[in-house]
């Protein structure tokens, strides 16, 4: 059974512009997306697209943060994006997510071993006391830290360890998905690189499945077996990241271009113009504007998001015709 699908997910914001007008925001618009989470699926997913293109809103939906303006969420089979938190104890231990900002959502009154109490008497409340503390120092061991780091607060830590105490607190409850929303950003390349690790490592031992949203190709790669693509508030693309090089978006194509690499003599090439504001996107294809292959249709028609075979969706009106 899926573990989380969300149909046809949609979501707008009204925002004030001055004293009278009001717009709308489309952050996301009609987004299907199954999360099978298995070998065949691939076990972690990367979601990749540029800034503003709609993944934080996404992930908000998929975690049940916020609700959608439209469409469905399923967990399990069971549609839940209706109902009332107390009915959703299962799925949001079973659903974590670690933000860009760590530090910031860790509480900084509490000590790390405080911190890590916390989840574990909402989602364990029969553990007692002393099942709580080894439990606590088995995580922090987990994740790179120590036992004597439970009196630290989260002031006393470096940036690289508050991310490692957020990765804490959010496996030590077993999740089964944790979505890391640019978990890695802002650190530098051998810490980002640490984490990716540290990701592997905990995906291994615990059966963590990640939700990787990042703007780093290369650790998107290096840690999913599967990359969603995004461009302004739609999917555009989904496919195997072992595919990625047989893309069929042109605008997968073009952040592929403008992924930095270390060998040869290759020199990204960032693709020119800006995404579309997102309260008032072009008529067609949101991409037509900055595709350097379109052609007459695609300024009128939305492409669907097709299957173009077996775990690859894009859409693309030139997609699976060439
Ligand atoms: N709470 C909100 N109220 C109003 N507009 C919002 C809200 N959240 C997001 N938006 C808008 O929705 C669009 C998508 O934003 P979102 O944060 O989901 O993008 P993103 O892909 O995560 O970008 P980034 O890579 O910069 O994190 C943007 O235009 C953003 O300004
Ligand atoms: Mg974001």
């Amino acid at each position: 059974m899926t573990f989380l699908r969300g149909e046809r997910l949609a979501k707008s914001y009204i925002i004030s512009r001055g004293w009278w007008q009001k717009e709308e925001i489309q952050a996301v618009h009609d987004v299907s997306l199954d999360l099978d989470l298995d070998i065949e699926a691939g076990k972690n997913v990367g979601l990749v697209g540029e800034s503003g293109s709609g993944k934080s809103t996404l992930v908000r939906l998929l975690s049940r943060l916020e609700r959608p303006s439209r469409g469905c969420l399923h967990y399990r089979g069971k549609e839940i994006s209706t109902l009332p938190e107390k009915q959703l104890t299962s799925f949001r231990r079973q659903v974590q997510i670690i933000f860009q900002d760590a530090a910031a959502s860790l509480n900084p009154r509490h000590p790390a071993e405080k911190i890590l109490a916390e989840p574990l008497r909402n989602y364990f409340p029969a553990f007692s006391r002393k099942e709580r503390r080894d439990k606590i120092d088995q995580v922090l061991q987990q994740v790179g830290l120590s036992p004597e780091d439970r009196k630290r607060y989260p002031h006393e830590f470096s940036g690289g360890q508050q991310r490692r105490l957020a990765i804490a607190r959010a496996v030590i409850v077993n999740p089964f998905l944790v979505i890391c929303d640019e978990a890695t950003s802002g650190l530098d390349v051998s810490l980002q690189g640490q984490l990716l690790n540290l990701f592997l490592d905990l995906g291994e031992k615990f059966g963590v499945h990640y939700l990787l949203v990042s703007h780093d190709l290369p650790a998107v790669r290096y840690l999913c077996q599967r990359v969603v693509v995004m461009y302004a508030g739609r999917i555009v693309e989904d496919l195997p990241a072992n595919r990625l090089d047989a893309s069929l978006h042109p605008y997968t194509r073009a952040l592929l271009k403008s992924e930095p690499r270390l060998e040869g003599s290759f020199s990204p090439q960032f693709l020119p113009g800006e995404p579309p504001d997102s309260s008032a996107y072009p008529a067609g294809c949101p991409f037509h504007p900055r595709c350097p292959e379109r052609i007459e249709i695609c300024a009128r028609e939305q492409p669907f998001l097709k299957e173009i075979s077996a775990r690859h969706r894009a859409a693309c009106h030139l997609a699976g015709k060439q």
